[in-house]
């Protein structure tokens, strides 16, 4: 293993960009393989046996071209399989989780939403992670069944989109929640229409950035932090839309190689 291999990231679509873009402000000196798994999307209506497969077939794959640690940008993905992961494969791996140990620690008004996938919601991790860190505090969750496909088939700011917000989200306004967890790596692409509708009180988390940190934490401790941008690359496959993906990435400065791959 050497620094120079890249950081592999898979999701089941293209939430996980959300992620790919904290670590690559926080590490611009590494390359990366993301795997978007588009067309087995959404992953949260699926059973823990098949989210446990396809994790396997994308970690599979981003080891076949050499990365070095995987981050698991899918909170569906995590909850339900990095156990197994990381038991099966000698990379390390960095999981996300919603930020509910973050929202309870600093709510003031002790009530917390949480948007997520139903997997994220319904895993072992999630009720042990909420019943270890949220025991005293008001857990609002909240299934947000029917966002990750709007979000795939490029309807950011749809009005379909924006009624399902609504419908998700306005019942847990009379809670008087000071903080909303984006438990799912699409979600914060949806973040001001999501702003709208809580209004300027709640506090929108996600876990993006604390993912960028472990990552260089892990990185280190391995003593696999590239620190030159000599020969470094992007490389991005989709077995779903490549004009969405390139949509998504439209904000990226760097020059990225985008591809159709079919796995
Ligand atoms: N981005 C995935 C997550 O974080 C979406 C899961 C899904 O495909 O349902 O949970």
């Amino acid at each position: 293993m050497n620094e120079k291999q890249p950081i592999g990231l898979f999701d089941s679509g293209i939430g996980g960009t959300s992620i790919w873009k904290e670590v690559h402000h926080l590490l611009p000196n590494e390359s990366t393989i993301y795997l978007s798994d588009s067309k087995n999307a959404p992953y949260g209506e699926k059973s823990v046996e098949e989210i446990l497969q396809l994790s396997i077939k994308n970690t599979e794959l981003l080891l076949s071209k050499g990365c070095k640690l995987i981050i698991v940008a899918c909170n569906t993905a995590t909850t339900n399989a990095i156990d197994y992961l990381r038991k099966n494969y000698s990379v390390p791996f960095i999981g996300i989780e919603p930020a509910i140990k973050p929202a309870a620690l600093y709510s003031k008004t002790g009530a917390v939403g949480v948007l997520a996938t139903k997997g994220t919601l319904s895993s072992k991790l999630f009720e042990k992670t909420a019943a270890e860190f949220a025991k005293n505090t008001i857990t609002i969750e909240q299934d947000g069944e029917g966002l990750v496909p709007l979000i795939e088939a490029g309807k950011l700011n749809s009005n379909e989109t924006n009624k399902l917000l609504i419908k998700y989200l306005t019942p847990m306004l009379p809670h008087n929640l000071d903080y909303l967890v984006l438990g799912c790596t699409h979600y914060p692409y949806l973040i001001p229409q999501i702003q709208k509708i809580v209004g300027k009180n709640v506090t929108i988390i996600d876990s993006g950035k604390a993912v960028a940190k472990q990552t260089k934490a892990i990185l280190e401790k391995y003593n696999l932090l590239s620190d030159s941008s000599i020969n470094i690359n992007f490389q991005f496959y989709t077995n779903g839309s490549l004009a969405i993906l390139k949509t998504i990435l439209s904000d990226v400065k760097d020059e990225m190689a985008t591809k159709n791959l079919d796995f």
